[in-house]
Parts: C-alpha cells; sequence; structure tokens
C-alpha cells in the first residue's frame, strides 16, 4: 500500500512533528552525521517490523538502536561494560556503535533475537532533537532500499522510500557519509571491530589499548556461514553497474581503463584524475589522500553512477587502513568482491 510520504525540515515544528510520528508508531528518516537513518520507536515491535518491510530487509539483520543522552543506555542494556564506558566517554556523541548485553525491554523484531544489542549515541544535533521529541530511542537501520547505497541526502531517501514511510527530515548532507563503526564490547578486555567507520581500527586502541578486526573485515571473500554481524554477509550497496576494484597507481589504472574502455565503461577515480582520463566518462569521489572526503562522497558517487546508466565500472582501489579501511570495506561490497591488482608499471612511483 502507498502512503504518503511527508517532507519535514529541521525547524521545531517539524521536530516536533517527526517526533509524534515516531510516538505513534510510524516511520521517519531522520538525518545522522553518518547516512540518514529509517527510525521507528525501538520499544514498540510492530513498528520495528515496518522498518523490515519498507526496506525490504533480511529478517536475520538486527538493527540499532539511537539515544539522545548516554543515561538513556541504562534502560536498554544489562551491563554497560567497563570497555564500553571508555569507547562512550571517548567517541560520544559520535559515529560509533557499541554492542552490548540487551535487556528485556527491547523486542525481539531489533535485535532479531540476538542476545546483544547495538547502542549509538549520534552526535548530529538534529538526530538527537528527533529523538528526545519521540520521547523513546529510535530503532534504525540506513534508509536505503536493501541492497542499495546508504543515502547521504533527503533525496536519496526519496528515491527509494517516496511512498513507504510517513515522513523524511531533510537534514541536508551527511557530514561523515559512512555508517558508524560497529564495535563489541559485551564482553571481554578488547573491543572487537565489526564495521568499519569514520572511526578507525587505532583511533579504538588509543582509548582501549588494542582494537581486534573482525576476519570477515580484511577477508575478501564474501562472508559465509556464521558471522559475528549479520549484516556483513548480506548483499550489500550494489548499484547496477558492475564494479571491479583496480589495485595500482593512476598510471597503471589510466593504461588498464583506455584499454578496457567500451560503451557503457565508467571509470571511478579520485579528484582530478577523471579529466586525465582523454574522455572516458567518469565520477569522483573524494581526494586520493584523504580517507574522510571519499566516505563524505563514495555512496552519492555509487548512486550517480546509477543515474547515469553505467554498466562496467573500474574504480581506483582504496587503502586498507585507518580511515579508508572503511571506503575499502563498502566499495569491495559494492564489487561485489571483484578486484583486480596491477602490477606497477616500471619506472612509475
Ligand atoms: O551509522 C549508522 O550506523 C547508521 C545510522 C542510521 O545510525 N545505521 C546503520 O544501520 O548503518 P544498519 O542497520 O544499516 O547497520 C547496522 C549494522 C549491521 O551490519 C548489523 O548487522 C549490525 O550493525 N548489528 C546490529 N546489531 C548487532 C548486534 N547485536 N550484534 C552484531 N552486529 C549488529
Ligand atoms: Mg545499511
Amino acid at each position: 500500500m502507498k502512503i504518503n510520504t511527508q517532507m519535514l525540515s529541521c525547524s521545531d515544528f517539524d521536530i516536533a512533528a517527526a517526533g509524534e510520528i515516531l510516538r505513534n508508531g510510524g516511520l521517519v528518516a531522520i538525518p545522522t552525521e553518518t547516512v540518514y537513518g529509517l527510525a521507528a520507536n525501538a520499544l514498540d515491535g510492530k513498528a520495528v517490523k515496518k522498518i523490515f518491510e519498507a526496506k525490504g530487509r533480511p529478517q536475520d539483520n538486527p538493527l540499532i538502536v539511537h539515544i539522545s543522552e548516554v543515561n538513556q543506555v541504562y534502560d536498554l542494556v544489562s551491563c554497560f561494560t567497563p570497555l564500553a564506558k571508555k569507547l562512550a566517554e571517548a567517541f560520544w556523541p559520535g559515529p560509533l556503535t557499541i554492542i552490548l548485553p540487551k535487556k528485556d525491554i527491547i523486542p525481539k523484531e531489533v535485535t532479531c533475537a540476538m542476545s546483544t544489542v547495538g547502542i549509538r549515541l549520534p552526535e548530529n544535533e538534529n538526530a538527537r532533537k528527533i529523538i528526545t521529541a519521540a520521547g523513546v530511542p529510535l530503532a534504525a537501520p540506513s534508509a536505503n532500499s536493501s541492497g542499495r547505497p546508504s543515502p547521504t541526502a533527503a533525496k536519496h531517501v526519496f528515491d527509494d522510500m517516496n511512498g513507504r514511510i510517513d515522513a523524511i527530515v531533510d537534514g541536508g548532507e551527511c557530514s561523515v557519509g559512512v555508517e558508524s563503526t560497529v564495535v563489541y564490547a559485551a564482553d571481554g578486555e578488547e573491543p572487537l571491530l565489526l564495521r568499519p567507520g569514520g572511526i578507525s581500527p587505532q583511533m579504538i586502541a588509543d582509548v582501549c589499548g588494542a582494537c581486534r578486526i573482525d576476519d570477515n573485515i580484511l577477508s575478501d571473500m564474501e562472508a559465509v556461514g556464521e558471522v559475528m554481524s549479520p549484516g556483513m554477509k548480506h548483499k550489500h550497496y550494489s548499484p547496477d553497474a558492475k564494479i571491479t576494484l583496480i589495485e595500482s597507481d593512476f598510471s597503471a589504472y589510466k593504461e588498464y581503463v583506455k584499454k578496457n574502455f567500451a560503451q557503457g565503461v565508467f571509470a571511478l577515480c579520485y579528484d582530478g584524475e577523471g579529466r586525465q582520463l582523454d574522455g572516458i566518462p567518469y565520477i569522483e569521489f573524494g581526494k586520493e589522500n584523504d580517507p574522510e572526503s571519499q566516505c563524505r562522497q563514495v555512496f552519492s558517487a555509487l548512486r550517480e553512477l546509477d543515474e547515469m546508466h553505467a554498466e562496467t565500472v573500474f574504480a581506483r582501489c582504496p587503502l586498507k587502513e585507518g580511515t579508508s579501511l572503511a571506503v575499502y570495506n563498502r566499495l569491495i561490497r559494492a564489487a561485489a568482491f571483484r578486484k583486480i591488482k596491477l602490477q606497477q608499471m616500471k619506472g612509475e612511483r
């Protein structure tokens, strides 16, 4: 059934309206610093179920719960572990989701019957105002149709969700641009990174002394069987085009793209490189040595490729370290794990 999707601003009046829709069991897409979230009352199983329907989300992929003040975590988890406290103190409000043992108050629709729950206190002020206006914690996955690139602008949400949700709050472009870092801190001495994001493994290690990285993040193989973070095993971020990551320097990349050029081929490259490709159509996704700019642009670049009807895309391959790891993680999934490593050309840097 198609419903009328209201477009709301971040005025006090509209935020109050968004809060009321949420309190009454509706679905509202909200801005956060990472990506837009598709929110529902996290304590209302029936409302949460609608998120899965609107997104076409697999039933075994749990949602994270958003709060507007640190103290609210005690209502939701059975143990705010010392490790989690350290992480929260360092990175909340901000783009970090902490996995903790859940309390029974959280319905099974949120956690997909897992014994843990992911909690995040976003930095985006409008996100926190909406949570406060709702008066309840909000379950919110990224507000894209399942499998599509995550939305970093209200327009992206509209393109995927118009007619399927009650409202979209337009808070402009997201400042981080990739989803939160997800870290397991429910037990043990060391945190375990389950999904890379704007907060890098090194930043976590600086606070906690160490940070283990889940094997599924670094292995280039598609995760099969049991994975700790269910979201990692699903098809993700996939645009219509067939993407291949090209691991090489720019000149070898350029040679490769020129040699394999045909109708429908696009380059996905760093700022300033496109015009050096001798007329091959391209989309740029940030500066080569500036992973923050790549985070901000990678998802909108994937959506632009679809709008331009790209069929085959050769993408520059980000590094697997620091904040770049988050960009690599999204792109290798968008590429369905297709990657080609080229020999560096002789005499090139
Ligand atoms: O930045 C973000 O995290 C955004 C904004 C809206 O806050 N939300 C987001 O949600 O990215 P979503 O559902 O697209 O991704 C949540 C990830 C999934 O990979 C999911 O499997 C994992 O967190 N997750 C959720 N609960 C979990 C749990 N109890 N244990 C392990 N992984 C969990
Ligand atoms: Mg998502």
